[in-house]
């Protein structure tokens, strides 16, 4: 039996904005997890990948080409030129939880390349993983920054420009995330098709909110490297604004945010996608309390409570 296992992310500034070349920040959430178990199977099945939280069973060799689960089986076994893998059982697991922004499919995804690579007694490194988890994230987000996948595979706080840049960056001070669910599930790939149809009736108008955005992740970072924990505050709320303006916030995400921030955050915004999924607040141990009884109170289905360093 071998074991992988994958963290979940969230989105800590520059979402959306990330698409259109702007930069992003993510942090791994380690509360929460993927797993994958390989075991042998029946003889003849090949591989067959089986979900039991969501009644799923994949026989690989015969399920089509979109299918995320088969797809980042099918490239890991390639990239290990193990085309025609012995017959196993990968049965996989997560408390991440779906479709809120906290990156659930590339969860599971790096929790498989993890497993198998370790089944087949081969390494890779952190960013191999993460060009392998991008393959399923296009089945399941369409057009994909990459971010996700990023962060999962490397498990630190990276900042990320698409097709340019990610940096594993340092964390001057360590501080506390509350990542409050709207119970809600985040459409990513509709929410970032509809502002991309948006952005083309007005280029100027979203162009200069992306770049906005970029400024602030610019300014993220280097609060965080120098443990500016007021200053980023600041740019969580900021950016909440922005998000607002580029129509992909929702009522119960304001609520949750405005409830942190009457809680004492120092800073609030949605996180990922939006209208619906999380929304992430930045705590200190004084506020944590009453942050999260704030935002349950608004009505979060689930409150988590993060250090990122
Ligand atoms: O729902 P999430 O956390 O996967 O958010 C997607 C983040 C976006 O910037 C909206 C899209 C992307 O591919 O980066």
């Amino acid at each position: 039996m071998t074991l992988g296992c994958a963290a979940g992310k969230v989105i800590l500034l520059g979402e959306h904005a990330v698409v259109y070349g702007q930069p992003a920040i993510a942090v791994p959430v380690i509360e929460v997890q993927a797993r994958a178990t390989i075991e042998p199977g029946a003889a003849g099945q090949g591989v067959v990948v089986w979900a039991p939280d969501i009644g799923k069973r994949v026989v690989v060799r015969e399920a089509p080409d979109d299918d995320p689960l088969a797809c980042i089986v099918r490239h890991t076994l390639q990239k290990m030129s193990h085309g025609r893998a012995s017959d196993l059982t990968i049965i996989v697991t997560s408390t991440v939880p779906i479709a809120r922004g906290m990156g659930s499919g590339a969860a599971v995804s790096t929790a498989i390349v993890r497993a198998l690579t370790r089944h087949f007694d081969q390494w890779l490194p952190s960013q191999a993983v993460s060009d392998l988890v991008y393959q399923a994230e296009v089945i399941y987000h369409g057009t994909p920054s990459g971010i996700d996948n990023t962060v999962i595979a490397f498990e630190k706080p990276v900042y990320f420009v698409r097709g340019v840049t990610r940096e594993v960056f340092w964390v001057g001070k360590p501080f506390l995330l509350a990542i409050g669910d709207t119970g809600i599930e985040s459409p990513t790939r509709e929410v970032v098709g509809d502002l991309r149809q948006r952005y083309h009736a007005d280029p100027a108008g979203y162009g200069s909110l992306f770049e906005r955005a970029g400024v602030i992740a610019v300014g993220a970072r280097a609060a965080i490297a120098q443990g500016q924990v007021d200053a980023l505050g600041l740019l969580l709320d900021e950016n909440h604004g922005l998000l607002q303006q580029m129509g992909v916030s929702c009522p119960e995400l304001d609520r949750l945010v405005a409830a942190a921030r009457d809680g004492g955050a120092l800073g609030a915004k949605l996180s990922g996608a939006g209208w619906g999924g999380n929304m992430i607040a930045l705590i200190t141990e004084e506020t944590r309390g009453r942050v999260d009884l704030m935002l349950r109170l608004a009505g979060a289905s689930n409150v988590i409570i993060t250090e990122v360093r």
